[in-house]
């Protein structure tokens, strides 16, 4: 047995990069650069941002407040707040299975920035590269399952030997300097961005807000927009909730779900910034979809001077995003298994290991010896459709369960979330947003799921009818 005294962060600083960095990664990096770009640039932003401040805040206080009157993860986190009898506990099943279940398909995309990275780096990206040579380069590593295998361990093992330390001698001693290189890089990279030609154009491009390009979409970009919500503040199976169980009772929970938020929303409007300028002063048109980073960046990169230090550059500011959420998640699932199982950290990281190199063989396999399997549509492979699971079905849906939970009487029960909420200085939360949060927000995720399922299966459902 390890020793029963728990952990908390040395310092406030150290708890709030964690958090932040659980929540800053391939979303804020990735995803949010290209759907702006995507669905009307600055109205998006502001539809965004109405969702997080009524969603997204909340949410995040929910799951610290959780965490930190149960200080435990999501093995005990029920059953040290429910009363007797009831079967709240259950949902841990679900939200270890979204831990993994991400962690399987995000394993993937961080190899293949680590990938590029190293491409960059021992300069095997040669200049002027055309948008052909940039699609053969992807095509070839998605095809090798050895190389896209190589960087994922090489990934893994390295996310799972600082959580081996522990939560200060681990996971605090070492995010904490890779959130501040992420911060420098970014800076860095936006500031240097504002001296390029395509400057303006880019930034018009990413954000002056374009009407026409919502007209007619509206439901489409608010649906993106909560989706995007969700996705990037981590919410929904626990991974925040475990921070909130080592955080200090010196600060209210709403300050410190405001900083997380904000934190990470300046992170991804800033990835923007180094995107966008980048591809029109190489005269690179940005893709709307996934392919913006692997191959449109490529592209700019190699037609830059100096080209391969730009280049390593930014894909290592991607792989730190990335690498900080593993490590996070990582000790949610590392947490989870050493409570239920009793078992010591060490052994906990074996077994986590295991469990994560053979989840995450069935995305990778996906692309060349599965490549066959095709689970949701014809189009889409097992990486789409592990993300379907975590994105539009467990995250939601977990977020339903604690938002209940902290409601209901068998629960956490009202009185107790508010009083823990409140705990330390800043920011009170009022005990009259009882009904805002039992009815009005688990509304808007239920309203958020239906149309995620409408839009995948609505067609194949009309059809039936017909
Ligand atoms: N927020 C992370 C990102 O932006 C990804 C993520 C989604 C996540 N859901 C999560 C991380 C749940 C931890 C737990 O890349």
């Amino acid at each position: 047995m390890e020793n029963k005294v728990r952990e908390v962060f040395k310092t406030r600083l150290g708890f709030l990069l964690i958090a932040a960095g659980c929540a800053v990664g391939i979303g804020n990096v990735w995803r949010f650069p290209f759907i702006v770009g995507q669905y009307g640039g600055a109205y998006f932003v502001l539809i965004y941002l109405f969702f997080l401040i009524t969603l997204g805040i909340p949410l995040l206080t929910v799951e610290l407040a959780i965490g930190r009157a149960s200080r435990s993860s999501m093995a005990y986190c029920y059953e040290n707040l429910e009363s007797k009898g009831s079967k709240w506990h259950l949902n841990k099943w679900w939200q270890f299975s979204g831990n993994y279940f991400l962690m399987a398909f995000y394993v993937v995309v961080a190899g293949w920035m680590l990938y590029y990275f190293l491409a960059f780096t021992f300069g095997e990206i040669p200049a002027n590269y055309t948008r052909d040579h940039a699609a053969e380069q992807f095509e070839g590593l998605i095809s090798s399952p050895i190389t896209m295998l190589l960087c994922v361990i090489a990934l893994v093992i390295l996310a799972f030997a600082i959580v081996a330390f522990g939560v200060v001698k681990g996971v605090e001693r070492y995010t904490k300097p890779l959130m501040i290189i992420l911060i420098v890089l970014l800076a860095f990279m936006a500031g240097r961005s504002c001296t390029l030609d395509g400057f303006s154009e880019g930034i018009s491009f990413y954000l002056k807000p374009d009407y026409s390009k919502l007209e007619g979409n509206w439901g489409e970009a608010i649906w993106a927009a909560m989706g995007q919500a969700f996705f990037t503040l981590s919410v929904g199976f626990g991974a925040i909730a475990i921070f909130g169980s080592y955080m200090s009772e010196k600060h209210k929970i709403l300050n410190e779900a405001i900083f997380i938020a904000l934190f990470d929303t300046i992170i991804a409007i800033l990835a923007g910034f180094i995107i966008f300028p980048a591809c029109f002063t190489y005269g690179v048109e940005p893709d709307a979809g996934p392919n913006l980073l692997f191959m449109t960046m490529t592209v700019v990169f190699s037609n830059m001077a100096f080209g391969n230090i730009w280049g390593a550059l930014f894909f290592l500011f991607m792989l730190i995003a990335a690498l900080s959420t593993m490590i996070a998640v990582f000790e949610s699932t590392i947490a989870g298994s050493m409570e239920l199982l009793n078992i010591s950290r060490l052994k906990a990281v074996i077994c986590n290991f295991v469990i994560i190199m053979g989840l995450c063989l069935l995305p990778l396999l996906g692309f060349n010896v599965l490549s066959d399997v095709h689970i949701l549509s014809e189009n889409s492979g097992i990486l789409d459709f592990f993300d379907f699971l975590v994105s539009n079905n467990i995250m939601p849906i977990g977020s339903i369960v604690f938002v209940l939970f902290v409601c209901s009487r068998t629960g956490m029960q009202w009185d107790k979330f508010i009083t823990q909420c409140n705990i330390g200085k800043g920011f009170n939360i009022s005990s009259k947003f009882y009904y805002y949060f039992k009815y009005v927000l688990t509304t808007i995720v239920i309203v958020v799921l239906a149309i995620g399922y409408y839009k995948l299966f609505g067609d194949a459902l009309l059809n039936l009818f017909k």
